[in-house]
């Protein structure tokens, strides 16, 4: 007979735990731990739209100092589908515009015991920083230049539903690599599921000794970078965060750094196309790419919410019982 979907989940999961209580860097997580996230992942996806009550009694703090669409909303769904209380804040609409600190709003909301607080700001460090304030699970949701840890675990996931692997599999990341959060997290899931790694950017958005920090090959031409690739990643030129000022102009960069069709048919007959939104069309990819058959786009943002309802599972309840050991105020 058939489990129930929960009983399926609870299989999968074998009275394991993550090995760390935060996530603050894809480097937090190890090889078991991302196996656990990603085969929990796929078994949120396959259930689809059912409410549990998996996270009944949970309480989950969404807290966006910055703008986003997918990545909040999916937490938040991830949560409410879970059975879990969910907050939202942001920076708008908490007393932190009435110049309130964040350690002391990151107490303020711990005091009130939530389990997870998931956090995005565009400073760098601030979820590490409140891991050791709180007893709280802390999910980074993306902290400025630095970390998107969620959004590199649901790319794995549409990278390995394609491709089952990543051993011998060549991922090709294009553009303004030296803003982008999403990298830092891509890099390192890459690295530890043992893909090659091209990057292709103009010279200003690559990081000084990119290639002595991470295992990858630097190249300035996107169509070298192409060649035979299993996996085109396109990122977004991160205009907010000053890209604009390290590029002659927008259109330039289209036209050498631009995925079209022309250079897409560089790469493998099988390779997919990935971005993670928002896309600007026509600059980082060309519009008609984007709802190709070979794009997984849309496929990323679904694989978000099974990731983020993994994680908020596993984050939220131990099945060791441990605690953080933080003294609370
Ligand atoms: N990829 C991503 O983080 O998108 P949002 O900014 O919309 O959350």
């Amino acid at each position: 007979m058939l489990k129930n979907p929960e009983h399926r989940l609870e299989t999968i999961r074998d009275k394991r735990d993550l090995s760390v209580f935060d996530i603050c860097s894809i480097d937090d997580l190890n090889i078991k731990d991302i196996d656990l996230i990603l085969r929990l992942a796929r078994e949120f996806r396959q259930i689809g739209n059912k409410k549990y009550s998996l996270l009944k009694d949970v309480t989950v703090f969404n807290a966006f100092f910055e703008d986003s669409t997918r990545t909040r909303s999916s937490f938040e769904l991830a949560g409410k589908k879970l059975g879990a209380d969910v907050i939202n804040i942001s920076s708008k609409d908490t007393s932190i515009k009435k110049k309130e600190s964040l350690l002391d709003t990151a107490e303020t909301l711990n005091a009130m015991r939530p389990e997870v607080i998931v956090v995005r700001t565009s400073k760098a460090g601030i979820p590490y920083f409140l891991s050791k304030h709180v007893n709280a699970s802390i999910l980074n949701a993306g902290d400025g230049w630095h970390e998107h840890p969620s959004q590199a675990l649901l790319d794995a996931l549409t990278m390995l539903d394609h491709h089952k692997t990543l051993k011998n599999k060549t991922v090709t990341i294009i553009g303004d690599i030296l803003h982008s959060r999403v990298f830092g997290s891509l890099v390192r899931i890459l690295m530890k599921l043992g893909a090659e790694i091209r990057i292709a950017a103009p010279a200003t958005l690559i990081p000084q000794d990119l290639e002595k920090t991470f295992s990858c090959t630097v190249y300035y031409d996107v169509e070298k970078a192409l060649k035979g690739v299993d996996v085109v990643y396109a990122l977004r030129v991160q205009e907010e965060r000053g890209a604009s000022g390290y590029i002659s102009t927008i259109r330039e960069y289209s036209k050498s750094f631009g995925v079209s069709a022309k250079r897409f048919a560089l790469a493998d007959k099988k390779a997919i196309l990935m971005h993670p939104g928002p896309v600007m069309r026509d600059i980082e990819v060309h519009s008609a790419l984007v709802t190709m058959d070979q794009s997984r786009i849309l496929n990323q943002v679904e694989n978000g919410l099974a990731v983020r309802s993994a994680l908020l599972w596993l984050c939220a309840k131990r099945i060791d019982n441990r605690h953080k050991k933080i003294k609370l105020i």
